[in-house]
């Protein structure tokens, strides 16, 4: 909604999981902010917990300089934080007590004379940023997470860097897959989107793609191994998202951090069929979990451009007074959406995305069904149980 206010005073936070471009959009929230529009910036520490605590400090062109291309947040964050639901204390018995100290925060934001809080994050981050609208608090959002998973943004900063690494690990996998005839399953993040482990499966040529959006059958996915092994190829890749499930099942947790606003930590998937596959197919199965390294490191040029491109552009939201909008990538195209429409929700994979198609038509078995039939890699003739030889 366009206004007539005019922002002197803003402040920035990095809320939620770190992700790699965090630095790049600071920066170029800062320096846009500073050089082309004459205001202020106050970096505000671990995201929401610094407007909770109190703790911040000026950005300048000194400290947000040569800083692009480093991981992590040069402010901290913090995915524990929520001001609606604030962990204060526990009861003699071991109970959390959790309070709503919105109004701490909208006197603090007010007591530091800001008149918008720039909010770098993700669906957790927005929903918090939401819930701050209604107090006083004009936001401006950025879109970030390796998941790629915020609604109306395609693509979120930080992802593409995650495919490289992902893709990487499974590049790697590979070489040891190959000489000890081995299935290989490598876990990628993504919570309950599987953007990240379908982009990295394809690029790596995964032979098996697990993600969340479609449930696997156990049988299907050690029939496919097995029908490699008998065909020809003694090794198999798996690449699979860390939440996916069996058709009918349920997730794998890895822990629950009830602090969170996000409390299911997913995790282990991976070793849970690794030892499915062992027992069901008899063939020699090794998992490896790639976790927070897909979060860590340099962002790849693509998403320094692309960080920065947010950052300057969430500044123009500030200077035109479109407020409580966050600034998204559609069709390739920079434009903004308002906050609560992003807020706590996730953009899942549909199941009729090309990319699926694409997975499908190169042979790849997405843990549903064999679609595909197998090519006897000695004679170039199609050779699997579906289709007869001649
Ligand atoms: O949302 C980013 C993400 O890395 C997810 O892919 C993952 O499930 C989650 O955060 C892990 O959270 P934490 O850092 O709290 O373990």
């Amino acid at each position: 909604m366009a206004t007539t206010l005019r922002a002197r005073r803003i402040g920035v936070l990095t809320g939620g999981g770190d992700c790699p471009g965090l630095n790049a959009v600071i920066r170029a929230v800062a320096k846009t902010a500073i050089l082309e529009h004459g205001l202020e910036v106050l970096g505000i520490q671990d995201g929401f917990l610094g407007l909770i605590q109190g703790r911040s400090y000026p950005l300048n062109l000194r400290n947000t300089s040569n800083i692009l291309d480093r991981g992590g947040t040069i402010l901290g964050s913090s995915n524990k934080a929520d001001p609606e639901r604030y962990r204060t204390g526990t009861t003699p018995d071991g109970q959390p007590i959790y309070e709503n100290v919105t109004d701490r925060v909208a006197k603090q934001f007010h007591d530091w004379k800001l008149d918008v809080l720039v909010c770098i994050g993700g669906d957790g981050t927005m929903s918090g940023a939401a819930n701050l609208i209604p107090h006083g608090i004009p936001c401006v959002g950025v879109p970030k997470t390796i998941d790629n998973d915020l609604m109306h943004c395609d693509p979120t900063f930080g992802f593409q860097t995650a495919v490289n690494t992902a893709t990487d690990a499974l590049d790697r996998i590979r070489t040891t897959a190959a000489s000890h005839h081995r299935v290989m399953l490598v876990e990628t993040m993504g919570r309950n989107a599987g953007w990240l482990n379908l982009h990295a499966g394809i690029a790596a040529g995964a032979d098996i793609i697990l993600i969340p959006e479609i449930p696997y059958d156990i049988e299907v996915v050690a029939d496919f191994c097995l029908m490699r092994t008998r065909h020809g190829r003694a090794f198999t890749t798996i690449a699979v998202s860390e939440g996916a499930h069996p058709i009918g099942g349920q997730v794998t947790i890895q822990q629950m951090d009830y602090d969170s606003p996000d409390p299911v930590k997913l995790g282990g998937v991976s070793q849970v069929l690794s030892e499915q596959i062992a027992k069901t197919a008899h063939l020699q199965c090794r998992a490896t979990v790639l976790g927070h390294v897909q979060r860590g490191g340099t962002p790849c040029p693509f998403d320094r451009v692309l960080a920065t491109r947010y950052g300057h552009e969430a500044l123009q939201l500030v200077v035109r007074g479109e407020w409580d909008r966050i600034v998204v990538m559609q069709d390739g195209r920079l434009t903004s959406v308002p906050i609560t429409e992003v807020a706590n929700k996730q953009r899942l994979v549909p199941p009729d995305h090309p990319l699926i198609a694409t997975a499908r038509g190169v042979g790849t078995c997405l843990g549903d069904k064999i679609d595909s039939c197998l090519i006897r890699w000695d004679t170039g003739q199609p050779q699997c149980d579906c289709v007869s030889a001649d």
